[in-house]
C-alpha cells in the first residue's frame, strides 16, 4: 500500500491508556492496553479529571511495557503517533503532549490521528486486503455512526446518532437496572445466558426511527425500558436486558444493511467498543452473508480501544499526509 514504516502510537482520548507498535499498518509488535475501568466503576461513568491523571501516573510504564513487548528501540521508529481528538480534552492532552515530546526528543516526525479514523483502521489491521468502498457502522460509547468509505481518507458520514450513542445506551440502561459499569459487556453476558438457558422470553421493545433513514435514536429505547419496569417491576433484569440488546443490534443491523444496499458497496466492517457485543458480530455478518458482501469484525481487543488501530491510521496518514505540524492541538470535538 504505502512505504515501510514502524509507528509507534499512544492512545488516551477516554479511559484506557494504550500504547502500541505497528510496523506498515498492519504487522502489530506489540499492543498494551491500561483500563481505568475498576478507577471510574465507583462514580458509574467516566470521570473526566480523574482519567486525565490515571493516564498521568500510568502512561510511563505502558509506554515502557510497549516498547519492550515490541522489542524495538526508539531509534528504530518511523514516527510517533498520537490520539488528537475527538475525546476528552485533559485525557487527549496527555497522550498528544506524550508523543509530540517523544518525537521532539527522539528527532522522528509526529503523526496526529482522529480517534474515529483509528476506529476505521481496525479493519485494515486485520485484514490489510480489504476492498473500497466499504460500509463501516462505528458504534461506541461517544459515537454511533455510519461511514461510507469512498475510498481511504475519503469519508462519508451517511449516518449518525441524534441524540445517545448506542454504548452510552448500553451504559445508562445497565446503571438503570443496577447492573454495573460499563454496561455494554455486562448486558452482552447476561442477554447470552438468558438466551442460551431459554428459560424466559426478552422483554419486546420498540425499535427506534426504524424509517428509511440512515439516523439513529437511541434515548426513546432506553426510556422505553424505564417505563416497562415502572409498569412491570417485576420483570427480571435478564429479560429486560436480552429484550433491550435484541431491539439495539436488530436496528444497528438494520440501517446497516441499508447502507450497504444505498451504496452498493460490496465490503463492510464495524468498529468501536459496541462492536464487541456477541448478539452485533453475529448478526452483522449473517446479514451481509445473506447479500454476499465480504464482512469483517475485528477481533474485540481492537473493537474497544486500543493503540494498535492509532498506530494503523497513523501509517497511511503519515504517508498521505506527511507529518503533523508540532504547533496542532487537540480537538475534543473533532469529526471523520
Ligand atoms: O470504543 P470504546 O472502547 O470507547 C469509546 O470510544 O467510546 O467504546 C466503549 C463503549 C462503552 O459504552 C461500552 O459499554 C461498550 O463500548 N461496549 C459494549 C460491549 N463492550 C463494550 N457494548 C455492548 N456489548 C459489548 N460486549
Ligand atoms: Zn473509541
Amino acid at each position: 500500500m504505502t512505504a515501510s514504516s514502524l509507528v509507534l502510537a499512544i492512545e488516551t482520548s477516554c479511559d484506557e491508556t494504550s500504547v502500541a507498535v505497528v510496523r506498515d499498518g498492519n504487522e502489530m509488535l506489540s499492543n498494551v492496553v491500561s483500563s481505568q475501568v475498576e478507577i471510574h466503576a465507583r462514580f458509574g461513568g467516566v470521570v473526566p479529571e480523574v482519567a486525565s491523571r490515571a493516564h498521568l501516573e500510568i502512561l510511563e510504564s505502558v509506554l515502557a511495557q510497549g516498547l519492550a513487548d515490541a522489542g524495538v528501540e526508539p531509534s528504530d521508529l518511523t514516527a510517533v503517533a498520537a490520539t488528537n481528538g475527538p475525546g476528552l480534552i485533559g485525557a487527549l492532552l496527555v497522550g498528544v503532549t506524550a508523543a509530540k515530546t517523544l518525537a521532539l526528543a527522539w528527532d522522528k516526525p509526529y503523526v496526529g490521528v482522529n480517534h474515529l479514523e483509528g476506529h476505521l483502521f481496525a479493519s485494515f489491521l486485520e485484514r490489510p486486503d480489504l476492498q473500497v468502498p466499504m460500509i463501516t457502522m462505528l458504534v461506541s460509547g461517544g459515537h454511533t455512526s455510519i461511514v461510507h468509505v469512498r475510498n481511504l481518507g475519503d469519508y462519508e458520514v451517511v449516518g449518525r446518532t441524534l441524540d445517545d450513542a448506542a454504548g452510552e445506551a448500553f451504559d445508562k440502561v445497565a446503571r438503570y437496572l443496577g447492573m454495573g459499569y460499563p454496561g455494554g459487556p455486562v448486558i452482552d453476558q447476561v442477554a447470552q445466558a438468558f438466551v442460551a438457558e431459554g428459560v424466559g422470553e426478552a422483554v419486546a421493545f420498540p425499535r427506534g426511527m426504524m424509517d428509511n433513514s440512515l439516523d439513529f435514536s437511541f434515548s426513546g429505547m432506553k426510556t422505553a425500558v424505564i417505563n416497562y419496569v415502572r409498569k412491570h417491576p417485576e420483570t427480571s433484569n435478564d429479560a429486560l436486558a436480552a429484550g433491550f440488546q435484541e431491539a439495539v443490534v436488530d436496528v444497528l443491523v438494520t440501517k446497516a444493511m441499508t447502507a450497504i444496499d444505498r451504496y452498493g458497496v460490496a465490503t463492510a466492517c464495524l468498529g468501536g467498543g459496541v462492536a464487541a457485543n456477541s448478539l452485533l458480530r453475529a448478526e452483522f455478518a449473517a446479514a451481509c452473508a445473506e447479500r454476499s458482501v465480504t464482512s469483517l469484525v475485528p477481533a474485540r481487543e481492537f473493537c474497544t480501544d486500543n493503540a494498535a488501530m492509532i498506530a494503523a491510521a497513523a501509517h497511511w496518514r503519515l504517508h498521505h499526509d506527511g507529518p503533523t505540524a508540532l504547533n496542532t492541538g487537540a480537538t475534543p470535538s473533532l469529526r471523520l
